[in-house]
């Protein structure tokens, strides 16, 4: 079978179906049929039938990026990180992320008993940090509210002598719409100590050198922490319109 005729028939066809896009955009989906179309030739099970209907049917491809951020909550580099990059990236992109937060560092964890403790690169302070954003992510169980939720709390206690937590987790949970009684109920109880132990798990099986350490689709990036929106651009094809100043 000729496969290059294949080829130039579908491309001929996307084209004829897509007039309404942009120029750019096409290219970019051309690219990401194409790379779908290799794949298919590349494989055993041939079929130019099922080729043609999936490249110019409107199937959603797709365009996700996923990102691993290991942090911890007193690391002045992880502060800035999830406040002025990974936050602000949030808020445009959130529909194309998918952002794993793993609030723990270079702490350790020690079983007494059948419990949990902790000891934290910053101190005590860190560890309750940690724990508190270990059961954000818990009880929220959405991790673009998690994200959003989390950089509220670091901007609102970082730095502060004595933070009053309460009053922050009342605050950001006004402010993002978001039910804090199940994050307050576990970081005040053995659950707390629980999650932020299995995120312990997660960060120990990796030993990141660093905090914050970002993996991104399961590789790690150490440029996208300078420049987070861009690194994420790059990945995304096609890119949406908030990436068109960044790539
Ligand atoms: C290809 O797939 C279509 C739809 O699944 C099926 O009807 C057709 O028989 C298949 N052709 C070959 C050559 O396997
Ligand atoms: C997760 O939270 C975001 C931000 O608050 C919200 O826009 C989104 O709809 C939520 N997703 C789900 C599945 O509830």
């Amino acid at each position: 079978m000729d496969f290059k005729k294949i080829l130039f028939l579908l491309i001929t066809i996307s084209a004829a179906l897509s007039n309404r896009v942009s120029h750019t955009h096409q290219k970019r989906q051309w690219n990401v049929y194409n790379k779908n179309i290799h794949k298919r030739i590349h494989s055993d099970d041939i079929n130019t039938t099922t080729t043609v209907t999936s490249t110019t049917a409107n199937t959603p491809i797709e365009n996700k990026v996923k990102i691993t951020v290991y942090y911890e909550t007193l690391c002045p580099a992880s502060v800035r990180f999830l406040t002025h990059q990974l936050k602000p990236v949030v808020e445009k992109l959130s529909s194309y992320l998918d952002v794993q937060l793993v609030p723990y560092g270079h702490a350790r964890t020690y079983k007494s008993g059948d419990r949990y403790l902790f000891r934290c690169q910053h101190g005590p302070a860190e560890c309750y940090g940690n724990k508190l954003h270990a059961c954000a992510i818990d009880a929220l169980q959405n991790n673009t509210q998690a994200v959003l939720f989390n950089a509220c709390l670091m901007q609102y206690s970082y730095r502060s002598y004595r933070v009053d937590y309460i009053s922050v987790l009342n605050w950001c949970g006004y402010k993002l719409n978001a039910p804090i009684n199940g994050i307050w109920e576990c970081v005040n109880s053995e659950r707390g100590s629980i999650v932020l132990k299995n995120f312990g798990a997660l960060t120990h099986a990796l030993s990141p050198r660093y905090v914050p350490y970002l993996v991104f689709d399961g590789s790690l990036d150490n440029q996208a922490r300078a420049n987070l929106m861009s690194a994420v651009c790059r990945r995304l094809h096609p890119a949406p319109p908030s990436c068109y100043y960044y790539i």
